[in-house]
């Protein structure tokens, strides 16, 4: 006989379960995502590989519940995530993730300084720890000097640097 344990073991912070997710494309439908299982343990870093245009930011999109799929299950620290229930989700999202997109979504009538700070701002009114915050993290990614810098003038490189210091901002658990 097995003895139970009283111990139960942390979720994985992210978990799929045959995750399918297809495209209209004209009259056909492209199946981009073809029952994924995945999972990520706490303290853990994945990558994922593939082609261009086979599913990567899809996939990101869905794990991060920007993204509805058609069929399979997504879990966030081991609980269902409902996508009906999306303002939860934004505040799940806002506090404990981190994105970086592909395409930046910096915001052009922010400075710089101001979108990495953004993150604390949309939580409430910044306080002096969080604007010297995004400072820090601007200097840690090498932008210390462009505070009030317009981010239309930023190089992709640098764009992604500060994509990267603006997911940082809220301390997330994912990123
Ligand atoms: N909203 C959409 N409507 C229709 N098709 C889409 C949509 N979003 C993505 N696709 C298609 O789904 C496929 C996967 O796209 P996705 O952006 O996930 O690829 P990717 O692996 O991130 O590629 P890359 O390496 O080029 O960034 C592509 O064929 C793309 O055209
Ligand atoms: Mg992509």
């Amino acid at each position: 006989m097995e003895a139970k344990s009283s111990i139960r073991p942390t979720p994985p912070v992210i978990e799929t379960r045959r995750i399918v997710k297809t495209f209209p494309s004209g009259r056909e439908v492209i199946q981009v995502l073809n029952g994924i299982d995945f999972k990520l343990e706490r303290g853990k870093t994945a990558s994922i590989r593939g082609e261009s245009g086979s599913g990567k930011t899809t996939f990101l999109n869905i794990i991060s519940g920007l993204e509805a799929l058609d069929s399979g299950q997504l879990l966030w620290n081991g609980n269902r995530v409902d996508l009906r229930h999306f303002g939860e989700l934004a505040a799940v999202r806002s506090s404990q993730m981190g994105l970086v997109f592909q395409a930046y979504y910096l915001l052009p009538e922010l400075n710089l300084w101001e979108n990495v700070l953004l993150p604390a701002r949309l939580r409430g009114k910044p306080g002096s720890l969080e604007r010297e915050r995004a400072e820090y993290l601007l200097h840690r990614v090498g932008l210390a000097e462009r505070l009030k810098f317009s981010v239309e003038k930023l190089s992709g490189g640098e764009r992604q640097r500060a994509a990267l210091a603006r997911a940082l901002m809220n301390r997330p658990r994912l990123i």
